[in-house]
């Protein structure tokens, strides 16, 4: 069976933004899902959504299959008994996600203790295990968050997200505030852990070139919306839309002096959810864009049956190469004034190693009811939403307490 099904997603927050609009996607057990996108595009929202994590007074439509089982439909208390135990989720900014007052150990303990029915001596067993398990001695459990540094303290966040062996891991961000050494080592633990526990991985960056190289599918996201998807090496390197083309071309490739030193950008900034332009709602920066594109909005489509890639484009329909022509003329190359001049020597040179060096907006520790500041607990399993509403035909949680964003 599929792990996660999600049918025609809608998302509007209170104020009208309409951040997450009419998402598909699938997730099998054992695979790893990367969406990426601007900031402000909707994937945190997409993250929240599938744990029903968002703010009260939020309006969520579709469907969300966990397992077969529909998220959305749930009563709370299956809400919360699936949080952690089937899904769960990494939040970035671990500093600002784990309790500072509590040491390490009684933190991953208590999903354990409340979702396992373990005894005090057992969840402390198993939270010994888990820090092992994600490389830091068993010993750092009496430590507290502030005598660790800022990678251990995101192997702890891994550790917590694992404590109950969900099926599926939502890692929002999980190395943006991390320097690129560590960025690696984060990077290949999750991918160890998730492929050795067949569990399902749904991976959120801005970084197209991290996540290509983490994930089997990768799914751009643009102003609500999944713009493509398909497999992660060719949505990267070939994307049909031209959205997804711009973003990867975006990323300087390793060999390739020509894109180091030539970096491309794109015009303009994602709209605000709540005014969205008509038609397409790329069509203001779109350079390949028709007339058509003012009015007509464009269904995620197949675009290459072989390899199950879909696109939203008008252009997604045409022959590979034709599309790839049109789309092509989307990137805009834009050297800085004060650009070197291109080593096409291959030599090495600043900026080489394609890493993330553009990150923004972090999401400190987010928690729909019991994050009271520094010390709200990150992770899905303490943020059982108590005093949540549910709406007729719709998934609300309560207050997102600690949803700060960082720059
Ligand atoms: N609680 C909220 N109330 C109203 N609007 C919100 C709320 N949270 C997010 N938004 C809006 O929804 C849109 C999507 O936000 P979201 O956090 O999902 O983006 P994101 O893709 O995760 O961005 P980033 O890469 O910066 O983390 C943004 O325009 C944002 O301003
Ligand atoms: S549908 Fe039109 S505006 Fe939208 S991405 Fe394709 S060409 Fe550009
Ligand atoms: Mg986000």
């Amino acid at each position: 069976m599929t792990l996660l099904d999600v049918q025609n997603l809608e998302v509007t927050y209170p104020g009208g933004a309409a951040a997450v609009r009419g998402v598909d996607l699938t997730l099998e057990a054992g695979q790893k899902l990367g969406i990426a996108g601007e900031s402000g595009c909707g994937k945190s929202t997409l993250a929240l959504a599938l744990l029903r994590l968002l703010p009260a007074g939020t309006t969520v439509g579709g469907r969300i299959l966990l397992d077969g089982e529909d998220v959305l439909a749930m009563k709370w208390g299956r809400v919360r008994a699936v949080r952690w135990a089937g899904a769960s989720i990494v939040f970035q900014g671990a500093m600002h996600s784990l309790n500072a007052v509590h040491r390490i150990g009684d933190q991953i303990a208590e999903p354990i203790l409340l979702h396992r029915r373990a005894t005090a001596a057992g969840a402390r067993r198993r939270a010994g295990e888990l820090l092992e398990q994600v490389g830091l001695p068993a010993a750092r459990a009496s430590a507290y968050p502030h005598e660790l540094s800022g990678g251990q303290r995101q192997r702890v966040m891994i550790a917590m997200a694992l404590a109950c062996d969900p099926g599926l891991v939502i890692a929002d961000e999980p190395t943006t505030a991390l320097d690129v050494m560590i960025q690696a080592q984060i990077l290949r633990l999750i991918e160890e852990l998730v492929s050795e526990q067949d569990v399902g991985l749904i991976m959120i960056s801005h970084d197209l070139a991290v996540l290509a190289d983490t994930c089997d599918r990768l799914a751009v996201m643009y102003a609500g919306r999944v713009v493509e998807e398909g497999p992660a090496a060719r949505v990267f390197d070939d994307a049909r839309h031209p959205y997804a083309r711009a973003l990867s071309a975006a990323f300087p490739r390793i060999g390739d002096p020509a894109s180091r030193f030539a970096p491309a950008g794109l015009a303009g900034d994602p709209p605000d959810p709540s005014a969205l332009p008509g038609g397409c709602a790329f069509h203001p920066r779109c350079p390949v864009a028709l007339e058509s594109c003012a009015t007509e909005d464009q269904p995620l489509r197949l675009a290459d049956a072989a390899t199950g890639r879909r696109a939203a484009c008008v252009h997604a329909g045409a022959g590979a190469e034709e599309a790839a022509a049109v789309v092509d003329t989307a990137v805009v190359h834009a050297p800085a004034a004060d650009t070197p001049v291109p080593d096409t020597s291959g030599a090495g040179g600043p900026g080489a190693d394609g890493d993330d060096s553009g990150a923004t907006g972090s999401r400190a520790g987010t928690d729909d009811s019991e994050a009271t500041g520094p010390g709200a607990p990150g992770c899905a399993a303490t943020s059982d939403a108590e005093g949540a509403t549910e709406a007729a035909g719709t998934g609300t949680a309560g207050t997102d307490g600690a949803r700060s964003t960082t720059a």
